[in-house]
């Protein structure tokens, strides 16, 4: 084994997909989770995928003192990979609290005991959401930050802040801060993917959930943008690859390759796609015609944003290389599983 490393949220949608490609590169995964947007079945499912089942610890992260315990039952944890949070944007800006006391005590935890536990490497969830609406295209790691245009997007600033801060004061440990764009798919073998709860706030879900029936139609938020065809552009990843570029920041730490103690890198295709280009090719790709209506804008939505992936590339040594259909393929392949298992 190439050492123990802990997955909080490791239940959750990216999680559960990062769980899976580290075991496949020889880590040994402890998947910390309290199931507030997840389910103990994905332990199930990485377990199908890899034969390699995960230790779960059910616990709130949030709980110091649960966290001390899980340290002190798995010694010797080398990485830390964070993805434990609440991530819904629209709630955020209805429930402010609960999004800053989740996300902000939880890695403020983590980062208190992590020196204590010999903990190496920490990589902590960012989101391309903290550059806002960019001025310039594709966008780089040097881009600057703008106001969040939402409490959800503004914890993710702080939280790069906090890490930043707490080990340029000395903390023993380096961090690799991703900035993921849009996470989309499923793993090929339908036994993990995203399970959102309730009405689907993303677009993909959606889709999916539409061309099955369970949502009679996808209101596309509009098609007045200063877009080719009207529509909103953004940087579909698949999360399979996404979860691989997770392997490759912790390699990168714990190899001792980092450059600086803190490093940040822009995870996405590089490859702008519309709303409506979506669909197009979804509707290609499964042979399901969508039922979809064209209207209002959603409040918050910037136009376009789309990855400079080159220092992921050069510097990480990680590139994208699903294709979009292939993408939008696993994505239905997963929904048609839910169906079979009557789960949705
Ligand atoms: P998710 O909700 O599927 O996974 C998060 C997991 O964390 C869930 O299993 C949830 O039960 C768990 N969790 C939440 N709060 C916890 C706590 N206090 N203690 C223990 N477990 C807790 O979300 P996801 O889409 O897998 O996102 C994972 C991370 O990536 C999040 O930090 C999110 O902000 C970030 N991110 C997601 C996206 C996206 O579009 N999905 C984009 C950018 C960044
Ligand atoms: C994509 C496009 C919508 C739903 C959000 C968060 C971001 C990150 C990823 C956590 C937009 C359009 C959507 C629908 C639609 N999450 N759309 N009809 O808004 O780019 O990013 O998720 O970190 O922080 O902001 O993703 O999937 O919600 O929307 O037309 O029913 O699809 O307008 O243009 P978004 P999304």
């Amino acid at each position: 084994m190439k050492g123990r490393i802990l997955v909080t949220g490791g239940a959750g949608y990216i999680g559960s997909h990062t769980a899976v490609e580290l075991q496949n590169a020889g880590y040994e995964v402890i998947i910390l989770d309290n199931l507030s947007n997840s389910n103990a079945e994905v332990i199930d499912g990485i377990e199908r995928i890899t034969g390699i089942r995960p230790a779960f610890v059910k616990m709130d992260l949030q709980d110091k003192e649960a966290l001390r315990q899980l340290f002190e039952d798995y010694p010797g944890i080398k990485g830390v990979i964070n993805f434990a949070a609440s991530k819904a944007v629209g709630e955020s800006v209805k429930k402010p609290l609960l999004y800053y006391r989740n996300n902000l005590v939880t890695i403020l935890n983590l980062l208190d005991l992590m020196p204590d536990y010999g903990v190496e490497a920490l990589v902590f969830s960012s989101s391309c959401t903290v550059y806002g609406q960019p001025d310039i295209l594709p966008v780089t790691e040097e881009a600057p930050i703008k106001p969040a245009l939402s409490p959800y997007g503004n914890t993710k600033q702080i939280c790069e802040e906090i890490i930043t801060d707490t080990i340029h004061a000395g903390a023993p440990f380096k961090s690799i801060l991703l900035r993921y764009f849009n996470p989309v798919g499923a793993h090929p073998s339908a036994e993990i993917g995203e399970l959102p709860l309730g009405v689907p706030q993303n677009l993909l879900p959606y889709v999916t959930q539409t061309a099955m029936g369970i949502r009679e139609k996808l209101s596309v938020f509009g098609d007045d943008y200063d877009t080719p065809d009207g529509s909103c552009i953004r940087d579909y990843i698949h999360v399979v690859d996404l979860a691989k570029a997770h392997v490759k920041a912790v390699d990168r730490m714990l190899n001792g390759e980092s450059a600086d103690a803190v490093e940040i890198f822009n995870l996405g295709t590089g490859k702008g796609v519309s709303v409506l280009e979506l669909i197009k090719t979804f509707e290609e790709s499964t042979g399901v015609k969508l039922n979809y209506e064209i209207v209002g804008r959603r409040e918050g939505d910037i136009t376009k944003v789309w990855a400079d992936p080159e220092k992921a590339n050069k510097v990480l040594g990680w590139t994208a290389t699903e294709t979009l259909a292939d993408t939008l393929t696993s994505a239905w392949k997963w929904q048609q599983h839910l169906r079979e298992k009557g789960i949705m």
